[in-house]
């Protein structure tokens, strides 16, 4: 087997990670550990009409200075300088994010800027931090962005339709709170695609050419549980073991990737999801097998592995074919739960493509893709085979 066999590298988990029914209610114990004393929730305009906002509000009671609910999926410079704005008005001191991908990126965004002053853009790129930034407690409501745990954050750059990575180690959240009661009451459609953005954490973590053994082990064993759970949690909304499961494999997944980063997959996501607002995690699950195709011959003996982890009795087959059926495998899994499967069912116009290519050869995550990408028409070829 092909483990990755790395000579050097590093692992960090710097998050501390309570998992539970009911944990949420912690907030507050956690947030006095953290010498937090202002609170400010960040949170999005549906979830501050919920229970669970109010859930967090009563575990932080005096504490809670303010709640912003500004967020809106594909968070953007400008939602974060507005949130910035609030915070240093309430002179909040400690961040509590509930809500997916968009308000946890958010809280990281406005934990930059409420430590180093100024607006967003004045501190894009990478390993621009030079010390630790406020604080932050992630209680997602999602399984499936794994943010919880990692040093980046993806933030829309509305204007110039791009998406902008920010990734610094001091992004890392400092908690976070895994509680399925949080993730019970998310739709059929939400719970799947975002399960498959965990999914592809997995596969870009292992096919990664910064993969090592750590991430290996994590995000194989995400994907063994993500093809148990998720299905069950598609299923049925109110099934809690799938639901707690299903935190702690996007959470898993996250610190996989966080460590041994993405490719080529959430490039080209980031991309389609920037030109034509396709959600994250079906962008990802329309465009993983066929890239797995793409990258096939870099490196199919870790395909191979993901394959067998998705279910395939790979044996007696050529290595090649067996690296195959990991796409085969995951074609038939994200159907099986219903997502869409062509870029043409998200209202992708197929004549910017070729600006999606272009713009996909500039984003980060394509830097550590198993298989060198220079070419915008290679790109192409990929976006034509799922459009
Ligand atoms: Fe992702």
């Amino acid at each position: 087997m092909a483990y990755s066999k790395k000579l050097n590298f590093i692992f960090r988990l710097p998050t501390k990670v309570i998992f539970g029914a009911g944990t949420a209610k912690e907030a507050g114990i956690e947030t006095e550990a953290l010498k937090g004393t202002r609170a400010l929730i960040v949170t999005d305009r549906d979830l501050v009409k919920t229970d669970l906002v109010k859930i967090v509000q009563n575990a932080l009671g005096a504490k809670c200075v303010g709640v912003f609910s500004d967020v809106t999926p594909d968070t953007g410079i400008h939602i974060i300088n507005a949130g910035a704005e609030y915070g240093r008005k309430l002179r909040a001191d400690i961040l509590i994010s509930v809500g997916g991908g968009s308000a946890i990126d958010t809280a990281k965004g406005i934990a930059i800027c409420l430590t180093k002053g100024g607006r967003l853009e004045d501190h894009a790129g990478f390993n621009i931090l030079d010390g630790p930034i406020t604080p932050h407690i992630v209680i997602p409501t999602t399984a499936g962005t794994g943010s919880e745990v990692t040093y980046a954050a993806v933030i829309k750059d509305h204007e110039q339709k791009r998406k902008l990575l920010f990734a610094d180690n001091y992004l890392i959240p400092n908690v976070a709170i895994l509680d399925p009661n949080m993730t019970i009451g998310l739709p059929k459609g939400i719970t799947a695609g975002t399960g498959m953005d965990a999914l592809s954490h997995c596969v870009e973590a292992i096919h990664s050419m910064q993969s090592e053994p750590i991430a290996d082990a994590l995000a194989l064993h995400g994907i063994r549980m993500i093809r148990e759970f998720l299905p069950r949690a598609v299923e049925n909304g109110g099934d809690i073991i799938a639901r707690g499961q299903m935190l702690i494999a996007a959470c898993i997944a996250g610190a996989a990737f966080s460590n041994a980063q993405v490719g080529i997959v959430h490039a080209l996501a980031h991309c389609v999801g920037a030109r034509f607002g396709v959600p994250h995690g079906i962008a990802n699950s329309i465009l993983l097998p066929h890239c797995i195709m793409y990258n096939l011959d870099a490196c199919p003996e870790k395909y191979s592995q993901i394959a067998e982890a998705m279910g395939k009795d790979i044996r007696g087959l050529e290595l090649l074919k067996a690296a195959e059926q990991a796409a085969v495998a995951i074609w038939e899994f994200a159907k099986a739960i219903g997502m869409p499967q062509t870029l043409r069912e998200m209202n992708v116009e197929e004549s910017g493509l070729e600006e999606c290519a272009n713009d996909a050869l500039m984003d980060g995550s394509i830097v550590y893709n198993p298989k060198p990408v220079f070419d915008p028409n290679e790109i192409l070829k990929v976006y034509k085979n799922a459009f």
